[in-house]
């Protein structure tokens, strides 16, 4: 979603500005913008489309100043138009925002009585004309965004500069996460402590409600109650290097071989060497737990999926799973006791959020597992589970979500011990197929070149299915989502048993169709499935260890053979085929794999 960035520097600004907005790309924009604040005036330079477009603007028309924001859009309310473009500037006030401000009808009708008349389609500018509107009743800069803030509903994180003030950015948030970062000399505030990296590693994190008043020689902050609140500063560890791609022709290339490192990562800090289920030092029982509720969106909803499988199949503990958009207006009756786990690698989802504090008030046990510790959703939380994937840029999770998959199946292990529902014997086979994943990862990123060789023919597709059975079905799932995020191409997934009551009738000779199917106990169920679609004329795209291939036969448009695993991490190994698939049919269509379009990284809106 949109990206802030606000910097009172020691040098001109513009430069900073637009490089910040680099890193904040990987969220996901449609235009952008920055303003100064130079001899008392505002003033801005906003584009369509790439940063590149504003980078050119400026090289025709430099910014100057020392004091600026800066934003990336990701339109909700008005087209990508330049006019719609952050930062919006309404007399005395320049703002950007991130977030939805629900009742902005309602202020506009009060601020057109004023005599404001809108220039734009956004819900942001009321703010802007807000601030300015108690401005010019004689109010301080902050007393004016106080004021602003009583008035508004919905999501927001906001940073404002003002004319006629050159040492003073006010900053706030409601949902929007908002990171402040300490210079030499030079304050800075930013969506996240990514964009701010290169400038500093001491960071603080605006709490909910908080405003932040910036000089570059103090940071004085108020709580929601206008108290004054002391911010924790963490130094952050930043490696620049880190949102390099290092060779890699796209993050997401990066990231999916990454995941053996990762993963092994992850596995260190939750399996002992001597195979004991150690959870990061968490102590935490199952053994009293009657019901978990998983709830989560998009890829991370799908790792839910497959967790269900697991905690079902181990331990024997039923589990509700649902998308947090669907959840939260449900209403879903939350026994007091019941434990609710929230999975999102951004921890910021909105909707995600928004179902954790719904399950909070009454009373439920929350954990989760992110990939950020200090975002919302893991702050929140009674017990965060970091996955230890390092940070994710790329807008199609890869690594997040085979952590997460870890982190889950050994959670579910964990319940399967504590419920007794599980032998040492089968307990230490399973520990010992978790430790294999980093190898067995590495075998599965050898297929690369027979995927892209698959991948050039996909990407002529306009439909794809995608089947799986079992602890392959949510996979498949995932595989289609991935296809359809950086592909473009429609693609849709079955559990391979459900093909028949409806789906099947899309079956010709110009519909793909990819099973994921290992040599477990359902693969001769899947196969019949997969002889139903080549009876069809069907082409299948067989991926498949080689015993699953031998006997399976012949009459595969495409066969790609996998490393034989446990069947029980096998969502894990065959997620890096679903991956590959969606990335090689993205470079054959030549779509930005990184910044597919319309989407945005981290959803903080609903
Ligand atoms: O940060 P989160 O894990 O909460 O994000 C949830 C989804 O928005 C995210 O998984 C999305 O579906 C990805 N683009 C999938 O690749």
């Amino acid at each position: 979603m949109c990206g802030i960035i606000g910097v009172l520097g020691t040098h001109e600004v513009a430069p900073v500005l637009v490089d910040a907005l680099k890193r904040l790309e990987y969220r996901g924009y449609d235009s952008a913008g920055i303003a100064t604040v130079h001899n008392g005036k505002l003033d801005r330079r906003r584009a369509l489309g790439k940063l590149i477009n504003l980078s050119d603007l400026l090289v025709h028309e430099p910014l100057i100043g020392k004091s600026g924001i800066g934003h990336t859009r990701w339109a909700t309310h008005g087209e990508p138009t330049v006019k719609n473009a952050h930062p919006h500037i309404s007399g005395r006030v320049s703002v950007v925002h991130n977030g939805i401000i629900e009742n902005f009808q309602e202020l506009l009708k009060e601020l057109k009585a004023c005599g404001y008349a809108p220039t734009t389609q956004t819900d942001t500018e009321t703010v802007s004309m807000l601030v300015d509107h108690y401005l010019s009743q004689g109010e301080t800069p902050l007393q004016s965004v106080r004021n602003c803030l009583t008035k508004l509903n919905g999501a927001f994180g906001l940073c404002f500069l003002f004319e006629g003030e050159e040492d003073l950015i006010i900053a706030t948030r409601k949902g929007s996460p908002l990171a402040i970062g300490y210079g030499d000399g030079e304050i800075y505030v930013g969506s996240d402590a990514i964009a701010l990296a290169p400038m500093t590693d001491r960071i603080s994190y605006l709490e909910e409600g908080d405003i932040a008043v910036l000089s570059r020689s103090q940071v004085s902050i108020e709580d929601k109650d206008s108290s004054p609140a002391n911010r924790e500063i963490r130094t952050i560890r930043s490696g620049s290097n880190r949102f390099e791609k290092d060779g890699y022709t796209h993050f997401m290339e990066k990231e999916i071989y990454e995941q053996p490192s990762v993963i092994a990562q992850n596995l260190k800090h939750y399996i002992s060497d001597t195979g004991q289920i150690t959870l990061n030092g968490i102590n935490l029982d199952f053994s009293s737990i009657e019901r978990i509720t998983l709830v989560a969106c998009g890829t991370a909803f799908y790792a839910c999926l497959t967790a269900k499988y697991w905690f079902e199949k181990l331990a024997r503990i039923p589990v509700d799973v649902d998308v947090a958009s669907e959840f939260r207006y449900r209403t879903p009756p939350v026994a007091a006791n019941t434990l609710a786990i929230f999975v999102s690698q951004s921890g910021e989802t909105a909707d995600t959020l928004a179902a954790l504090r719904y399950c909070k008030d009454k009373a439920a046990h929350i954990w989760s597992v992110t990939n950020v510790t200090e975002s919302s959703i893991a702050r929140e939380s009674d017990v965060d589970l970091p996955i230890y994937a390092g940070i994710e840029i790329g807008v199609a999770s890869t690594k997040a979500f085979t952590c997460q998959l870890t982190v889950l199946l050994t959670l579910a292990l964990k319940a399967a011990s504590d419920q007794n529902q599980i032998n040492d014997h089968k307990r230490h086979e399973i520990l010992s197929s978790m430790q294999s994943l980093p190898s067995l990862i590495n075998l599965a990123l050898n297929c690369s070149e027979n995927l892209r060789f698959v991948a050039n023919e996909l990407a002529h597709a306009t439909d794809i299915l995608f089947l799986g059975r079992g602890l392959l079905f949510p996979l498949a799932l995932e595989g289609a989502l991935k296809l359809k995020e950086i592909s473009y191409i429609h693609a849709e997934a079955y559990a391979a048993g459900e093909l028949k009551h409806g789906p099947i009738a899309l079956i010709d000779e110009t519909v793909p169709v990819v099973v994921m199917a290992p040599q477990d106990s359902l693969f001769d169920k899947t196969l019949s499935n997969v002889q139903e679609v080549m009876a069809r004329k069907g082409r299948i795209l067989m991926i498949a260890d080689a015993k699953a291939l031998k006997d399976a036969g012949q009459g595969f448009w495409k066969a790609i053979e996998m490393p034989h695993c446990h069947e029980i991490i096998s969502p894990i190994i065959y997620a890096i085929p679903a991956q590959m698939l969606a990335y090689y049919t993205a470079l054959a269509k030549g779509t930005d794999v990184d910044q597919p379009r319309n989407l945005a990284k981290s959803v903080t809106v609903e």
